[in-house]
């Protein structure tokens, strides 16, 4: 059975709240050895502590996403920092920069909010897991400052900025988009990054790969996205599920 590990998940939203308890039991039994439960909210950080907690396979980011910016306590960091501390807390996320709604909060503010956690991240010595969308300058403009360890979740970029991305010493991560119909440079990223530098994600509930798009997402349907990354490489789905649990496992220093 192959070993899926998801570095990119929210098993705390709503969608799941019908069959969590039944899913999370079951995703072992599909191949699934490792999710990182990424929060976007103070409420969704301590909903992934908790997961965390509940399940053996199951670890924790902690973090503000730049859609739940909008009246954040002005504290946000002591909660943060704290669920941080959690034994099963591997890193800060899902933190960045999303300029793709206008009605998201405002530029600046974004900016402010991802630069102070990236410094509590450097504070902590953990790794982040970053939220690009739309917003590739700012984001490697702050990247390039701060030079953090981590990965960009969700890769939206092309292979020059992929590139810049792996001169930061940071990782990939690839997930449903690569199977997607019009997924052109997603797949050349897909075929260009180096394997030792590649994680594999679902973003679940969101982004399921095809044959299921437009689905609630789990993270058995990795092997969907590990198969077309596989097949533009010339490789092995196995390889590439293999290399990116050994990756994932550096990153978020998780013992194998
Ligand atoms: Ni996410």
């Amino acid at each position: 059975m192959e070993q899926i590990f998801d570095s990119h998940a929210h098993y705390d939203d709503e969608a799941f709240q019908n069959d969590r308890a039944e899913l999370l039991q079951r995703l072992p039994q599909l191949g699934v050895c490792c999710v990182i439960n990424a929060g976007a909210s103070l409420e969704s950080s301590l909903a992934s502590a908790r997961l965390a907690e509940e399940y053996p396979y199951f670890y924790a980011a902690a973090g503000v996403h730049p859609e739940c910016v909008s009246g954040i306590p002005e504290d946000y960091l002591a909660t943060i920092r704290h669920l941080a501390s959690l034994p099963k807390a591997v890193a800060i996320g899902e933190i960045g920069l999303d300029y793709h709604f206008p009605d998201m909060a405002p530029k600046e503010i974004q900016r402010r909010i991802f630069e102070e956690q990236l410094s509590l991240a450097a504070e902590l010595g953990l790794p982040v897991i970053v939220h690009d969308r739309d917003a590739h300058g700012d984001t490697m403009e702050i990247l390039r400052r701060y030079r953090p360890q981590g990965v960009l979740h969700c890769f939206s970029g092309s292979v020059e900025m992929m590139r810049e991305v792996l001169s930061l010493g940071m990782y990939i991560g690839l997930g449903g988009a690569v199977t997607f119909k019009n997924a052109r440079v997603p797949v050349e990223v897909a075929r260009e990054v180096p394997l030792d530098r590649l994680l594999t994600e679902t973003d679940a509930p969101y982004m399921s790969p095809v044959p299921f798009r437009g689905k609630r997402c789990d993270s058995s349907m990795i092997v969907y996205s590990a198969a077309k990354i596989a097949e533009v490489r010339g490789i092995s789905s196995h390889e590439v599920l293999e290399a990116a649990r050994e990756n994932a496992c550096r990153l978020f220093r998780i013992p194998k």
